[in-house]
């Protein structure tokens, strides 16, 4: 049983059509696998978080008692995108599973809103956020090999508290990107071979096989997706991350939260400097 479905073209060559349906139940078992180990070495192994000292102490006096971490813009973004995102992986995977109805539909307007809250936030993270924020620097990478060298028992010096976004958040955030974009990419494209409302269907566009390829990225990144939103949605629901989600909704955090995991020379709060120069007669 292979990964992919084939058939054979009109001109007797045999092309992909799609993946093999299977990979739906394969993407959600390594979902929950993924949620169950890590709860176990969460609650059963890992060791205590240590840090090294940071600028905390100097900085705290200054701070107020919430700290913004997420605009208005970026949470509306985040939750019409999260939307969109439930939306077409239910009406993508129920009918494969025996969940009849016309998903078609609902699936490619899901997917033109996706396209649209994405070129938002492209415009947005590169124009008005701090871009770099979500791109792993030189401490990430040093820290990950601090905390591989503890993870094997051997010592190492303490880790830096982090930016605005741990290097696991960096990596997750890099992995949705791109498979987020192969889905977006594809599906424009494959809206080409369905009625909608921007323009005119036209399945020749492409040959069969590229059609075929078309379809497997788009399938191979939407299950991958499944495992994904999996594993998105256990680390939000998480104890310890509840108030990390909570800014999500509210769009701050507690200034006891952000010192406790963050370090305010690599994540400077937005304001700081100014209230500083206040407080400093400036
Ligand atoms: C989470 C994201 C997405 C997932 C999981 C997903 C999954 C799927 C799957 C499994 C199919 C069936 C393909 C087949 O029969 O081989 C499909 C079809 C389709 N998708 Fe998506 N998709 C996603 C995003 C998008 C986006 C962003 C768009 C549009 C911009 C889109 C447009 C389409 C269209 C038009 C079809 C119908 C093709 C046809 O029936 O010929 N999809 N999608």
């Amino acid at each position: 049983m292979g990964i992919l479905e084939w058939a054979t073209s009109p001109l007797g060559q045999r092309v992909p059509i799609h993946i093999a349906w299977f990979l739906i139940w394969v993407a959600l078992i390594a979902g929950l696998v993924f949620l169950i180990v890590h709860a176990i070495y969460v609650r059963y192994f890992a060791k205590h978080k240590e840090f090294a000292v940071d600028a905390a102490a100097s900085v705290s006096p200054s701070l107020p008692a919430r700290i913004p971490r997420h605009s208005l813009a970026a949470r509306l973004f985040h939750w019409i995108m999260a939307a969109a995102m439930f939306v077409l992986l239910f009406t993508a995977f129920l009918p494969k599973v025996g969940v009849q109805f016309n998903w078609v539909t609902y699936h490619w307007i899901a997917g033109s809103v996706l396209t649209v809250s994405i070129l938002f936030h492209i415009i947005h993270a590169t124009f008005y956020l701090d871009f770099w924020s979500i791109w792993p620097d030189r401490s990430d990478l040093d820290d990950a090999r601090k905390r591989f060298q503890r993870f094997l028992g051997k010592s190492a010096a303490p880790l830096r508290k982090f930016a605005k976004y741990p290097l696991e958040n960096k990596l997750y955030h890099g992995v949705v990107m791109l498979s987020g974009l192969a889905v977006i990419v594809t599906g424009v494209c494959m809206m080409f071979r369905v009625r909608t409302v921007f323009f005119p269907r036209n399945p020749y566009l492409f040959s069969d096989m590229t059609w075929g390829m078309m379809y497997v990225l788009h399938g191979l990144a939407g299950v991958g997706l499944i495992t994904l939103t999996i594993i998105h949605v256990y680390f939000a629901v998480r104890p310890e991350k509840l108030p990390i989600t909570a800014s999500m909704i509210v769009g701050s955090m507690s200034r006891e939260f952000y010192l406790k995991e963050h370090d305010p020379s690599r994540w400077v709060v937005e304001g700081l400097s100014d209230r500083r120069r206040v407080a400093d007669g400036d």
